[in-house]
């Protein structure tokens, strides 16, 4: 076999990282005997024709791949979330005492003698069609003889090298144009700067309109201009450093980022602190997904902070300062609004570093229902209140 050469090889497997795929275990039994594998290259070639089709590719050293030739049959189970450690299993990554992969999980033998997934999604038996190497690759073709659904959940998914289950844009569902009437308001902000606000927000809001229901969605930022793109959501709250041209936004405050310590930490007597000071200190880094991230941050004065827990959530991250762990920072829209309740810590405001502003982000179409319209003024009317409260208490 031809190797090709090792810089294609590396740029190849470094770019379909970015892939995302369902994970799969295919099996086989038969006369060559029982096998399974991992297996994410799978993919449905044709839903017409005598049969429909689909493909498998197996490494040619896999036993899987030589017992699939002889038994002519393989079954393909597509795997839940909760299921990465049959993948795992499968994949040689969890040792099984016994030697047997197959005890990791419950099966059940489908029509064609293969072994099938108890709990997977959906199972398909599929008949060998054709088969062809590519490298080191053999690339099976299925013809699916029956097909067993057998648990509602959202899948196992690979990608970035690692397991996940895919993001639910449609959790908030498409708004029927012509009938809006009773529909919930859909509102999306990133996670972190959820408790900062928006309980507050739609509380007062409620006190004015109780009958208005309200869908919340809380996602990535990258996701939520998607959803409001897309048209899963009338308005979403983000942080952005710079005025983006191409979204219909108002800006509602300016996000401070504030430096989160242990309340008996050298900073006992200071409000501010500089990026040198904490430095040498070790960062638990709240992932935010707004930009410039903090590490960009640091970046931009040539230093390099310490990261030694990365998460994207708040509560941790503020469990983890409270245990004398390092420090955290985050942007957020004022010191007042950060929900540390009764935790021993104490919040610092980062001096010299612009931390962009909280904007509200609705769709480009001009027709917003009255709902939208109303929501919007009332935001707007209940920051510029916040803001004056602050200030009150900052001069008293
Ligand atoms: C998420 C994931 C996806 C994989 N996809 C494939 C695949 O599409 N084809 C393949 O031959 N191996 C794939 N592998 C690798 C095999 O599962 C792995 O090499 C396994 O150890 C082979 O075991 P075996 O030698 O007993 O067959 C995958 C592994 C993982 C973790």
């Amino acid at each position: 076999m031809e190797t090709p050469p090792s810089k294609d090889r590396e740029n190849f497997l470094e770019g379909m990282r970015y892939t995302a795929s369902a994970v799969n275990i295919v099996t086989t039994d038969g006369g060559a005997g029982r096998a399974g594998v991992t297996v994410s290259a799978m993919t449905p070639v044709s839903a017409d024709g005598n049969k429909p089709t689909l493909l498998v590719c197996v490494h040619h050293l896999s036993p899987a791949c030589r017992a699939i030739m002889e038994n002519q049959v393989f079954g393909v189970n597509i795997l839940s979330q909760k299921q990465s450690h049959i993948a795992d299993t499968f994949a040689g990554r969890i040792k099984v005492e016994d030697n047997d992969k197959f005890s990791c999980t419950k099966w059940i033998t489908g029509k064609t003698g293969v072994p099938l997934v108890l709990h997977s999604l959906v199972s398909f038996e599929c008949q060998l069609l054709e088969n062809s190497r590519v490298g080191s690759h053999h690339i099976f073709i299925g013809g699916v003889q029956n097909t067993r659904f057998q648990a509602d959940e959202l899948p196992l998914i690979y990608s970035n090298r690692a397991y996940g289950s895919p993001a639910k844009f449609d959790v908030i569902t498409k708004r029927n144009e012509n009938n809006s009437e009773g529909a919930p308001l859909r509102i999306g902000c990133p996670a972190h700067l959820t408790p900062s606000f928006i309980p507050d927000l739609i509380s007062s809001y409620l006190d004015q309109k109780p009958s208005v229901t309200f869908s919340l969605l809380v996602e990535q930022q990258g996701n939520l201009l998607q959803s409001i793109t897309n048209d899963y959501c009338d308005i979403a709250f983000l942080g952005l450093a710079d005025p983006n041209p191409n979204l219909h936004q108002i800006t509602l405050t300016q996000l401070q980022h504030l430096v989160v310590v242990p309340s008996d930490s050298t900073f006992e007597n200071s409000t501010h602190v500089t990026l040198d000071t904490l430095v040498k200190m070790p960062l638990l880094y709240l992932e935010t997904s707004l930009y410039p991230n903090i590490i960009d941050l640091f970046a931009s004065k040539d230093f390099a902070p310490k990261p030694v827990v990365k998460t994207s959530s708040l509560d941790a991250v503020l469990d983890l300062v409270e245990r004398g762990l390092g420090y955290t920072i985050i942007p957020f829209p004022s010191s007042s609004s950060l929900p540390i309740y009764n935790r021993k810590l104490q919040v610092l405001e980062l001096k010299d570093c612009d931390a962009g502003n909280l904007v509200m982000v609705t769709s480009q179409k001009k027709n917003f229902s009255l709902l939208i319209d109303e929501f919007v003024e009332f935001s707007k009317s209940y920051f510029t209140k916040i803001q004056r409260s602050d200030c009150d208490t900052s001069q008293n």
